[in-house]
C-alpha cells in the first residue's frame, strides 16, 4: 500500500528502515521535525533516535512546530538526546530536565522559529524529518494532522527524510495550504484575507533528491489530554459569552463576531466549546490548533469555516472525525504556522484570541509559563502572536489553583508573557474584568473585584491600598510584589 502513497516514481527505492535513515542525524547535528500539539510527528525515527543513544554518544537540537505526541519527547528526554529544544514542549520528564537544568529550551513565539532559520539566525537545520501521507509525482510531500514548521524545516534542511504514515486517512491530502514568504527584499503582503483565503499549495515542494530515506509508518496521532468542560470553565465560557453578547448589543461585534483564536488546554478548549449555547452564529476560526471543540462547534451547525495549523483531538472525538474528514474539508485549511500565527494577518482579519494565563497580576500582566516565576510549564506558544496583534485579547484562567493553595490572581507576576499592554480581557469563574481604556489604578480595582478568589480578594485588595498610597503610575510595595511566591515556597499556600 505504501507504494501507492509514494507517487515520485524515483523515490521507491528510498524506502528503509527508521534505525537507517536515522543514520543521516549525527552527534551535534539540528534536527527539524514535523508535529504540532501532539498531531503530525515524525514517529520512528526518533524512536531510532532513542534507541541509538543508548549505544553511542548522540546529542542534538530539536526543533519542531510544537509539541510531540506518542510520549516522544519523553522518550527522547529519557534517553538524553536533547542537548537543545525549541520551540514549544508540553511533556513532564523533558519540563523536569530543562527545570533541572540539562535541556536548554528556548521558548519562542511560534510564528518566529522558521523566519530565524531562513535568516540564519539560528540552526542550520541538518535534517528534516517530516510525515507525510503522500509523496506526490513530482516528488511534494503532503503533510498530515499539522504543517507547524515541516515545510521550511524540508526547504532548508541539507537532508529530508520522510515518514509515510499509512494509518492517517489519505482524506487529509488537499487540506493543507503551504505558502512560504519571499526572501526579503522580495517579500510581500501574505494575501490571506479571510480565514477560508487559499494562498498556497497543497504539498511541500522540494527537489525530489533531497528526500534522502522514506520510512513506512501506521502510529496513530497520540489524543489530545483536555478534560471535559466543569462548573468553572462554563462559568468561564457564560462571563466571556455574556460580555461579547453586550458587545453586539454596542453595536461593535455582529452575533457572526470576528474570526476566533482558542488556545491549547482544557480551559480555553471547554471556553469555545461554551459558544454552542449562544445566539452566535455562522462563525470562523483564524487559529494554530483546532481542538474538539472546533468539530463540535461544525456538528452545532454554529461554524462556517476554520483555519489552523494542527488538529489535536480526543479519542472519541479523533475517532468520530478522521473517517468523516471528507464531510469537513470543505470548511478547513491547515497551514504553516508562520501563517497561521502571523502578526500581519491576526491583525487584518481582527482576531478574537482566546489564551489562557497560568497568573495574571493585578494590572494585567500575565503568566503563560513558568510556574512560581522560575519552573517552565510548557512554553508560550502562539499566545503572544495572537494577544499582541488581536482585535480583543482575551486571557482565561482559573482564580484559584491546586485547591486554593495557590491564588491565579497575584499582586505581581512572578513572570511575565504578556505585557498588561497586550491584554484587554481577564475572565475567571468569578467573573470579567474588561480593561480596555483603563490605567493601571483602574485596572487593578476591577481585576480584583471581578477576578479573583474570595478568599484572596482583601488581602489583595489591602495589597493595593498600600501601594497605592505609595504612589506611582503601577503601585507596589515593590520588598512585598512577590512575597506570594515566597509564601508559597515556604509554607506551601499563598493564603495569608
Ligand atoms: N501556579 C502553578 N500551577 C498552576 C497555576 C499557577 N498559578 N495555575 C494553574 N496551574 C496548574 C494546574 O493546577 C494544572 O496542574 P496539573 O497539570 O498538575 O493538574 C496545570 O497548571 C494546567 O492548568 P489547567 O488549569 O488544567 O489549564 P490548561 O490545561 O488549560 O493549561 C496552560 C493552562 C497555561 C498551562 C496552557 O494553556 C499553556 O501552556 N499555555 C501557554 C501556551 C499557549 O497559551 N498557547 C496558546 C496558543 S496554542
Amino acid at each position: 500500500m505504501h507504494r501507492e502513497r509514494i507517487r515520485h516514481p524515483g523515490l521507491q527505492s528510498k524506502v528503509t528502515t527508521a534505525l537507517e535513515a536515522s543514520r543521516h542525524i549525527r552527534d551535534g547535528m539540528t534536527v527539524g521535525m514535523s508535529g504540532f500539539t501532539r498531531a503530525g510527528e515524525a514517529k520512528a525515527v526518533p524512536l531510532a533516535l532513542a534507541a541509538r543513544a543508548k549505544e553511542e554518544p548522540l546529542k542534538i537540537t530539536l526543533i519542531t512546530g510544537a509539541s510531540l505526541g506518542n510520549d516522544l519527547d519523553k522518550t527522547l528526554a529519557e534517553a538524553h538526546v536533547l542537548a537543545r529544544r525549541l520551540p514549544f514542549q508540553s511533556d513532564p520528564a523533558l519540563r523536569k530536565l530543562i527545570n533541572e537544568g540539562e535541556v536548554m529550551f528556548v521558548d519562542q513565539h511560534l510564528s518566529e522559529t522558521v523566519e530565524l532559520l531562513r535568516t540564519r539566525q539560528i540552526g542550520p537545520v541538518d535534517v528534516a524529518v517530516v510525515e507525510a501521507v503522500a509523496i506526490t509525482e513530482n516528488g511534494g510531500i503532503v503533510p498530515t494532522t499539522s504543517v507547524g514548521n515541516s515545510a521550511s524545516f524540508a526547504i532548508l534542511a541539507d537532508k529530508v527524510i520522510v515518514e509515510i504514515n499509512l494509518q492517517q486517512p489519505d482524506a487529509l491530502e488537499g487540506l493543507h495550504d503551504i505558502y512560504i514568504p519571499k526572501r526579503r527584499p522580495y517579500r510581500e503582503p501574505i494575501p490571506v484575507v479571510t480565514p477560508e483565503s487559499r494562498v498556497g499549495i497543497p504539498y511541500i515542494d522540494i527537489p525530489p533528491e533531497k528526500i534522502v530515506a522514506i520510512v513506512v509508518t501506521e502510529k496513530l496521532d497520540s489524543s489530545s489530554t483536555i478534560l471535559p468542560p466543569d462548573d468553572e470553565t462554563r462559568a468561564i465560557a457564560s462571563h466571556l459569552s455574556d460580555f461579547l453578547l453586550n458587545e453586539v448589543k454596542q453595536g461593535r461585534l455582529t452575533n457572526t463576531l470576528q474570526p476566533l483564536q482558542a488556545g491549547i488546554g482544557s480551559i480555553a478548549n471547554a471556553v469555545l466549546h461554551g459558544f454552542i449555547e449562544t445566539p452566535f452564529h455562522d462563525l470562523t476560526m483564524y487559529s494554530e490548533v483546532l481542538q474538539d471543540s472546533t468539530f463540535d462547534l461544525f456538528d452545532a451547525g454554529k461554524l462556517n469555516f476554520a483555519s489552523g495549523s494542527s488538529i489535536t483531538l480526543s479519542k472519541e472525538c479523533y475517532h468520530r472525525v478522521l473517517p468523516r474528514l471528507n464531510d469537513y474539508k470543505s470548511r478547513l485549511i491547515l497551514r504553516p504556522q508562520e501563517v497561521s500565527n502571523h502578526p500581519e494577518i491576526i491583525r487584518r482579519l481582527g482576531i478574537i484570541a482566546i489564551n489562557t494565563a497560568l497568573e495574571v497580576d493585578i494590572y494585567g500582566n500575565i503568566n503563560s509559563t513558568h510556574v512560581s516565576g522560575t519552573h517552565m510549564m510548557n512554553g508560550i506558544g502562539g499566545s503572544g502572536d495572537f494577544a499582541r496583534n488581536a482585535y480583543l485579547s482575551v486571557f482565561v484562567t482559573k482564580s484559584i489553583a491546586k485547591n486554593g493553595v495557590i491564588s491565579s490572581v497575584v499582586p505581581f507576576a512572578s513572570h511575565v508573557d504578556h505585557t498588561e499592554h497586550d491584554v484587554d480581557i481577564i475572565v475567571t469563574e468569578t467573573g470579567l474584568a474588561d480593561l480596555r481604556g483603563l490605567a493601571p489604578r483602574e485596572r487593578a480595582r476591577v481585576i480584583i473585584d471581578n477576578c479573583a478568589h474570595a478568599s484572596y480578594r482583601d488581602a489583595l485588595n489591602d495589597y493595593y491600598d498600600r501601594a497605592a498610597r505609595r504612589g506611582g503610575q503601577t503601585p507596589h510595595v515593590i520588598e512585598e510584589a512577590l512575597s506570594w511566591h515566597a509564601r508559597l515556597r515556604e509554607k506551601g499556600s499563598m493564603l495569608p
